[in-house]
């Protein structure tokens, strides 16, 4: 290994944070916006790429900022929303209306205060604001759903609900420390005037990046990717960054927005969403994985053996941890296997992915993947470092690279 590579921290998400529409809400596993221009920099105006792990869809909107075609999939209904709001073009006459309506209901916010507003049921939610602080989001959040309804698709009110779950996040005592979030050890109490003027700014500046319109067209839609891609397009690339075998949860991170948004009811759907998320593992996607079987199904023999490793370390965990090791892999394979009925002839993969370990057991994500890919036919097959992950000193992410060529 090239122990030369270094952390490039411009290669992760805090590259995009002060970049118009990229930087308006933050997901820890979100890729940079620079890896992914140089990803698609060469790449010709008739190509249609495809993104089949959206998340906060960095590849869809860097492709349709460079003028390039793109559809995006997810399994989450809230980063579907989000990507379709930051993938859209906003005329002049909306934006106008939008912004007389959004002013006169900030104003309601103050008169709905002491009124019983609905907040969601999220667990010890004092622990995120304090009490007076949540009255004030709830009156500010119950003026929004008078004026404009719940988020939905397609509307320009969409840009309210994603000023209002940044309001959400920088009102709350969420840290974003770790790899993981964790909590600061007090809530922030906000006058109603300081909440009005934070989601006044946080607004602003998101109008303001829209400014530019999209040359391009991306578009996100809700599919599994272990299963469907889409029905008859054919794609020239798929740019992407899937989840990476390290136990990290999307939901975790994406609660509190979801919760207040109403995309996500309760703590059990929240569960439902990781199992059916590649590498998810959190609340009943744990105890599912216990039961799961691969049916017989046999990935590649180096695969086997680390699985094997990993089940007989000495960890209380340890079969688990095999097992979710082994379906990780057993889920990319029916990714890649789909896959292929939507690609061109000539269609090149590229895939950043991240390596892992369980009890000191080296899991090479990329040499795993790419012994997948040679099982289901694709050629000029090969991997590159991109850059040192901050955590452990083994870890590295990787860029995966694969063609198909049909026969
Ligand atoms: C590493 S994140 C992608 C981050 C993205 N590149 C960005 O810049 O925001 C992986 C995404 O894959 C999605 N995902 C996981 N399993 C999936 C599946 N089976 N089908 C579709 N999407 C899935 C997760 O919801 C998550 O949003």
């Amino acid at each position: 290994m090239d122990i030369q590579v270094n952390q490039r921290s411009d290669y992760t998400f805090k590259y995009n944070q002060k970049l118009a529409r990229h930087g308006w809400l933050r997901l820890t596993p979100a890729y940079s916006v620079k890896l992914v221009t140089e990803m698609i920099n060469k790449i010709s105006p008739e190509s249609f790429i495809l993104d089949p792990f959206s998340g906060t869809a960095t590849t869809g909107l860097v492709a349709a900022e460079q003028g390039l075609q793109a559809h995006c999939l997810d399994i989450n209904r809230f980063l579907i929303w989000l990507g379709n709001v930051k993938c859209r073009n906003y005329s002049f006459s909306e934006l106008d209306d939008f912004n007389q309506r959004i002013k006169t209901t900030i104003h309601q916010c103050k008169f709905l205060i002491n009124q019983e507003c609905w907040t969601p049921e999220i667990y010890n939610i004092t622990r995120w604001w304090s009490t007076h602080t949540l009255k004030i989001i709830a009156a500010l959040r119950q003026a929004l759903v008078s004026e404009f309804g719940e988020p939905k698709e397609g509307d320009v009110s969409s840009l309210a609900w994603v000023a209002f779950c940044r309001l959400v996040i920088e009102t709350s005592s969420a840290a974003f420390n770790h790899v993981s979030m964790s909590f600061h050890e007090q809530v922030t109490r906000y006058e109603v005037e300081q909440i009005e003027q934070l989601y006044q700014s946080i607004l602003e500046a998101i109008i303001n990046s829209i400014s530019h319109p999209l040359a391009g067209k991306a578009t996100v839609f809700y599919a599994d990717s272990r299963y469907s891609v889409s029905n008859d397009v054919k794609y020239s690339h798929v740019v992407t960054s899937p989840p990476y075998p390290n136990r990290m949860s999307y939901i975790r991170e994406l609660r509190p927005y979801m919760y207040w948004t109403k995309f996500l009811d309760t703590a059990k759907e929240a569960g439902e969403i990781d199992w059916q998320a590649i590498g998810g593992t959190w609340g009943m996607a744990t105890s599912r994985l216990q039961n799961w079987d691969s049916n017989g199904i046999e990935l590649s023999g180096s695969l086997n053996r680390i699985v094997s490793q990993i089940r007989e370390s000495e960890n209380k965990n340890a079969r688990l941890m095999a097992k979710y090791v082994e379906k990780y892999f057993y889920d990319m394979y029916l990714h890649f296997d789909n896959l292929r009925h939507n690609l061109r002839d000539n269609a090149v993969l590229s895939y950043i992915v991240g390596n892992s370990s369980f009890y000191g057991i080296p899991v090479k994500t990329e040499k795993l993947l790419e012994e997948s890919l040679h099982q289901l036919g694709y050629t000029n097959i090969g991997s590159n470092v991109v850059r040192k992950r901050n955590s452990k000193k083994e870890l590295f992410e990787y860029c995966v690279y694969a063609t198909w060529k049909e026969f």
